[in-house]
């Protein structure tokens, strides 16, 4: 075993909800550590590109309940078993991602002493909350009434996806019942791992079912939950470095941490989609969250921990117009036909190299 962070019990510092004393200039302000008043005072703020992150994060707003998924219902019966089962088994895993970041971020936000990326953050909450919201609109439209409490309860009843589930929550409950530095980093860089890294082989398991032309509304679905994930990704890209920074750590840990993540997701991906679905292998669901985890370390200044060249280019290239939300006028089309003109879709959706 490597070793763990150097030793510190410094409890982490909560931001105060009504400071006077406080200190909101610019050059004293701090992501964490700061002496913050609380004022939301963002006419003049340190970190400018967080107020970019949340007018882009505003901009991505959209309704889950306008997308229209009716050929879903008539394609789920055209399913395979196995594809039936994965379909219900990564609704269920990925409901408990955004059930577990909606009630965690809250706990990582109460120690941000700069208001742009509190602000951020706020909006994040109210994103996982409305994924949520889009989980439960597929299952009790697309799936049959009867089956429904079983994909709902498949989080605890499915042994390899409750441990994983354990595994996720404990990282942010570790902090919760010790809240010291190094926890909270710890917990911060779970955040991380779980935005950028737990969504993706679930993403593509709904881009291949669209390369074959099923289930179409689900992937529109998942096109606007993979946008929203990749503004929490860059958001997190900006916050690691700098907690890197400002707490205590080591290298061998984050890169414990990594390896351990793209285990435990190989393993899941392998538990309910494995060698049984047209398109993906053990191999190329290897392939994708070891290079996935390589461009992650890589945007928060790391070197990749994969180094073999075939980590170094996604297997799943040729499913990009199925993810990409600017090129493919099928979503824009449902989704502006089905929806007022105030939506507006953003100009900064990036491309396949941070899906
Ligand atoms: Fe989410
Ligand atoms: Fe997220």
């Amino acid at each position: 075993m490597v070793a763990i962070f150097p030793e510190n019990k410094h409890r982490m510092p909560l931001t105060p909800i009504f400071n006077p004393q406080g200190d909101d200039r610019i050059e004293n302000r701090t992501i964490w550590f700061g002496n913050t008043t609380n004022l939301m005072q963002l006419n003049d703020v340190r970190y400018s590109w967080a107020i970019g992150l949340y007018q882009q994060m505003r901009e991505n707003f959209w309704i889950p309940q306008k997308l229209d998924i009716t050929q879903d219902v008539t394609d789920y019966w055209n399913l395979t078993n196995d594809e039936r089962r994965a379909f219900e088994g990564i609704l269920s895993y990925l409901t408990f991602l955004d059930s577990v970041q909606t009630c965690n971020i809250p706990h990582l936000k109460s120690s941000i002493t700069a208001p742009e990326i509190s602000l951020c953050m706020a909006e994040q909450i109210s994103q996982e909350g409305m994924h949520n919201h889009a989980y439960q609109y597929m299952i009790e439209t697309i799936i049959p009434s009867e089956k429904r409490d079983k994909v709902y309860d498949f989080w605890r009843t499915d042994k390899v996806l409750a441990g994983r589930c354990e595994f996720i929550a404990r990282m942010y409950q570790k902090y919760i019942d010790n809240p010291t530095e190094e926890n909270y980093f710890i917990a911060l860089l779970a955040d991380y791992l779980l935005e950028s890294l737990y969504f993706y082989n679930g993403f593509i398991y709904f881009y291949n079912l669209a390369a074959r032309m099923l289930m179409p509304g689900s992937a529109d679905i998942f096109k606007m939950i993979n946008r929203d994930e990749l503004s929490h990704v860059r958001l997190y890209q900006r916050l690691i470095p700098e907690a890197m920074r400002s707490f205590p750590h080591s290298l061998d840990q984050i890169y414990e941490m990594f390896d351990t993540a793209v285990q435990h997701e190989c393993r899941w991906t392998n538990h309910i989609v494995g060698d049984n679905i047209l398109g993906i292998t053990q191999s190329s669901t290897e392939r994708y969250t070891k290079y996935l985890a390589n461009i992650r370390l890589r945007a928060i200044g790391l070197d990749p921990l994969y180094t073999d060249p075939e980590y170094s280019k996604s297997p799943y290239t040729h499913l990009e117009k199925f993810s990409d939300t600017k090129k493919d006028g099928n979503t824009k089309a449902n989704f502006f036909e089905s929806s007022v003109t105030s939506y507006v879709m953003s100009s900064g959706v990036a491309g396949w190299e941070e899906i």
